[in-house]
């Protein structure tokens, strides 16, 4: 907990070279989970998230599909800030680092540490890795370039460019040592601590100044009086977690101070360098304070794998917005990505744990005590006054989980919170059935009610502490008991669960079933659907959207030695990457005539091999009149990478 009462969160900003995906709801997600969880206990709350939009990887993708870096980056906005109001996620502000304000306080910033003399002007010689936009060392890329490997970077493998140029670097080996003091007196800057260690391995190793501009680049912020030069992307965007609360502007030194320094800065493992050792160092320089905590998560993985685009297994939170709704995709990220680790991803595990979690232990439980009251005529449940010795071992057992959930919750373990949670759920379900309130309604009328209100009570509780999961469903499971749940600041509304049990009244309502069911037997019949498509004439928008048909356009077009009918084509799918596709069209077009023509393909075609090459998906075609091959394109020209829809 913060010793203010206010609590600044921030995510990463996002890359915006595609939509977003699983991994970066996975992140937003987490720092609104800590946002809300505050917020419940009266805390004053400040949510940034954004998008990172300068820099070389962006502009190469809005050049692959001819489009000014400024109007490619525009066209993802929407779909950033969809996805955020889809999952509700209740960000405060959503920063792009070309906000005109933004581009003025990083100057600022700049100029303020040139005139210190923390940053000066050199030349660059090395490596430089556009997909991580690292300048990276000898020992980042791969060893094996004398038998004829291109250089590439050992961190996402690919290709490294050798650079030569002049530029402005900022005088990082000057903090080494603060650094080191730093995190030898803030041992719980980093969580998981783990994590730390490797931070610390590269401090020691020696910190080289680092380059801080790029010349020959002109889409990024101007370097402030040096017209030759823009901002390296970094260096522009870690400052947005200043520049968004009013750093370097005039009249809003107060809400500065009011929400810096940020209590959890929110990031994944890969970026943990520039967050746990460049954006200290230049807090350290420009004389602010530095963030509470750094949470560092693992990465989401899918089945098994790591999630990728030249995988075509990158997940749209949309998809999965429609399929299950935003809740529950929140709480099975919540209650089966352990933070700590990299942790998979599968949609088995998803309708098992929204079925058997949320439909059936918690849904359930609602549902049954509801149903049972109103049945035997009872809408309204009060104290019974008097409570039997295992009714106030229930309640108890909740002050016991209230203390459970805080310690987890302050630790960041939302999946330990979840699986406490759960337990007392069982637990309530387990007194619920023990007690046979469906006998008692009959039999002892006064027992009946006190069965009624314990579950009240229990679900009150529970619908509290996971209101920062899933705030809406929540908000409906309370409705149904009569409870109104009110942030108030400076309210601490889990503190007041204990504080206002005694004498509570519960008046309860119909509400629609909370969650709906993923039987594995329903998911059967659909697969077996699915396979007797022969004599059907129709699929299900389901079955389409299954079909990752996207657009590319081929780069190469090479002959296959032995074969009369199949190119080997290296289709660029833009920011999804290259695929290498064979396909049956050498006798209908020349291969010059294809270089740079927009094509469809299939991208989730298993894999197959054909004449010693894999094959990575399939080009579609029809034949004409004459037998030749007609390929399918788009009418004009569109983003390499868009997906059919
Ligand atoms: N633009 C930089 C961050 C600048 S912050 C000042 C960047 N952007 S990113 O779009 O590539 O990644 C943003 C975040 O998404 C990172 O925290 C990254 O770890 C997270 N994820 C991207 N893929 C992921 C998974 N598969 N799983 C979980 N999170 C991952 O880096």
């Amino acid at each position: 907990m913060t010793k203010k009462n206010s609590c600044y969160l921030t995510t990463p900003i996002y890359y915006v070279t595609a939509k977003p995906h699983i991994g970066s709801l996975y992140s937003t997600l987490i720092a609104d989970v800590i946002k809300r969880w505050y917020a419940l206990r009266g805390y004053k709350t400040f949510l940034l998230t954004g998008t990172d939009e300068h820099g070389q990887k962006v502009a190469q993708a809005a050049a692959a599909v001819n489009m000014e870096p400024k109007r490619f980056v525009d066209s993802f906005i929407d779909a950033y800030k969809d996805a955020w109001r889809t999952f509700e996620i209740d960000y405060t502000y959503f920063i792009r680092t070309t906000d005109a304000d933004h581009i003025r306080s990083v100057q600022h910033w700049i100029k303020q540490l040139m005139d210190q003399g923390d940053i000066y002007k050199s030349e660059y010689e090395g490596w430089y890795c556009t997909p991580c936009e690292t300048f990276i060392n000898e020992t980042e890329i791969n060893d094996q370039r004398q038998e004829g490997q291109k250089p590439h970077c050992l961190s996402c493998k690919r290709s490294v460019e050798q650079i030569k140029e002049e530029a402005y670097f900022f005088r990082l080996s000057a903090y080494q040592q603060k650094l080191l003091d730093f995190y030898e007196q803030n041992p719980d800057f980093i969580v998981p601590k783990e994590r730390t260690q490797e931070v610390l391995n590269v401090i020691k190793s020696g910190l080289k100044d680092i380059s801080i501009s790029r010349k020959n680049i002109t889409w990024g912020i101007p370097f402030p009086g040096d017209g030759h030069h823009v901002t390296y992307v970094w260096a522009d965007a870690l400052n947005n977690y200043i520049t968004a609360i009013g750093y370097g502007k005039k009249g809003q030194e107060a809400q500065f101070n009011e929400w810096w320094p940020a209590t959890v800065q929110v990031l994944g493992k890969d970026i943990i360098r520039f967050h746990a050792i460049y954006w200290p160092a230049f807090l350290m320089a420009s004389g602010l304070a530095l963030p509470t905590q750094l949470l560092v998560h693992g990465w989401i993985q899918i089945d098994k794998q790591k999630m990728s685009k030249s995988l075509g297994n990158v997940i749209d939170p949309m998809d999965l917005y429609h399929q299950y709704g935003a809740e529950p995709v929140r709480y099975y990220l919540m209650r089966h990505m352990a933070i700590t680790q990299d942790s998979n991803f599968s949609i088995a595990d998803l309708e098992q744990s929204i079925t058997s979690d949320l439909a059936n232990d918690l849904g359930n439980l609602l549902n049954r005590m509801t149903s049972l009251a109103f049945k035997n005529g009872v809408e309204q449940i009060d104290d019974p006054g008097v409570w039997s010795d295992r009714a106030l071992e229930i309640i108890d057992e909740s002050w016991n989980l209230i203390e459970d959930v805080h310690e987890y919750m302050s630790e960041y373990t939302f999946h330990m919170a979840l699986a406490r949670i759960w337990k007392f759920i069982h637990q309530v379900n387990a007194y619920f059935h023990a007690h046979e309130p469906w006998k008692l309604a009959k039999s002892d009328s006064e027992k009946f009610i006190e069965v009624l209100a314990v579950t009240c009570h229990s679900l009150r509780v529970i619908a509290t502490l996971l209101w920062p999961i899933m705030p809406n469903k929540m908000e409906q499971l309370l409705d149904s008991i009569g409870i109104l749940l009110k942030l108030q600041e400076q309210h601490d509304l889990v503190s007041d669960l204990e504080l206002t049990w005694k004498g509570r009244s519960f008046m309860l309502k119909k509400i629609a079933t909370l969650f709906e069911k993923h039987e594995p037997q329903e998911i059967k019949e659909k697969i077996e659907k699915v396979e007797e498509v022969d004599q059907e004439p129709f699929i299900s928008i389901d079955d389409l959207v299954k079909v990752h048909l996207a657009v590319g356009a081929v780069v190469v077009c090479d002959e296959v030695s032995g074969s009369d009918k199949l190119y080997r084509l290296e289709i660029d799918f833009g920011d999804q990457g290259k695929r290498q596709i064979l396909s049956g069209i050498k006798k209908s077009y020349a291969s010059d005539e294809l270089i740079g023509k927009q094509v469809v393909c299939v991208l989730n075609l298993k894999p197959r091999m054909m004449l010693g090459f894999e094959s990575q998906g399939m080009v579609l075609a029809v034949q004409d009149g004459n037998g030749k091959a007609q390929l399918l394109m788009p009418f004009a020209s569109v983003p390499n990478g868009s997906r059919l829809k």
